[in-house]
């Protein structure tokens, strides 16, 4: 099985606890302070439109609902995205996976002012060529606003695996991912046709600890 089909294949399998997790406000680090970066780092654009790609169960589309506001989730995963429709009967999610995405699956649905992914950009090859063809998905102005993991400054890119041993819920499937430093996000955007204008570390209130990078990326002319 290749690295992206490993990924998406053991997200499948987690979905359950992964919902479960999300509910039950598991994940610390969210608490403390990412989920509102995320949220504060969108909002800062103003945006009236915003496609938010490996969304989960959705709390992140939910977060960003405001009157006249498009929002739009798409997971890979099927069971996340029928959680996300039962959490949000009004909302607009769809289930598609980034393969997909990169061959077109979503040009029905016109252009958007923000493109975001949330800790949801895995894989090593398939990140520039996905990156490359969002750029049809983002209206001229628009912006790409993600939030990544971080690592030290000795880490180099690179894989890892996530073995969910911080997490204290039995997820069935580890699953591959692929590090990259913040120099190395600056050279995957600009292969990608954008432009990273900046990147934020979000660190722990209290400890000060780093716990991950916002970066938002105009197109590059
Ligand atoms: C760590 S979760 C984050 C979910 C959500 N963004 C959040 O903040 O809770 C990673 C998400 O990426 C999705 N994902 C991973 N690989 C994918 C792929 N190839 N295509 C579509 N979605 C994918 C997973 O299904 C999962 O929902």
């Amino acid at each position: 099985m290749s690295k992206p089909q490993e990924i998406l294949t053991a997200w499948k399998a987690n979905g359950g606890s992964w919902i479960q997790a999300i509910n039950q406000q598991e994940l610390a680090s969210r608490n403390a302070a990412t989920n509102a970066a995320i949220i504060n780092a969108i909002n800062t654009h103003c945006p009236n439109s915003i496609l938010d790609l490996g969304c989960g169960e959705g709390w992140l589309c939910r977060a960003l609902v405001q009157s006249g506001r498009k929002v739009v989730g798409i997971d890979g995963v099927s069971s996340l995205i029928e959680d996300a429709i039962d959490k949000d009967q009004s909302g607009s999610y769809y289930c598609h996976d980034y393969d997909a995405i990169r061959k077109g699956a979503l040009s029905q649905l016109g252009q958007f002012d923000i493109i975001a992914f949330n800790f949801a950009l895995f894989e090593e090859q398939g990140t520039p060529t996905l990156l490359s063809q969002l750029r049809h998905h983002v209206v001229p102005t628009g912006s790409l606003v993600f939030q990544t993991v971080i690592l030290g400054n000795e880490e180099s890119s690179g894989w890892h695996q996530e073995d969910w041993r911080a997490l204290k819920r039995d997820f069935p499937a580890a699953f591959p991912w692929y590090y990259r430093t913040p120099d190395d996000w600056k050279a995957t955007l600009q292969e990608s046709g954008w432009n990273a204008v900046t990147m934020d570390r979000i660190l722990h209130p209290e400890s000060g600890a780093s716990l991950s990078l916002i970066i938002h990326a105009k197109l590059l002319p």
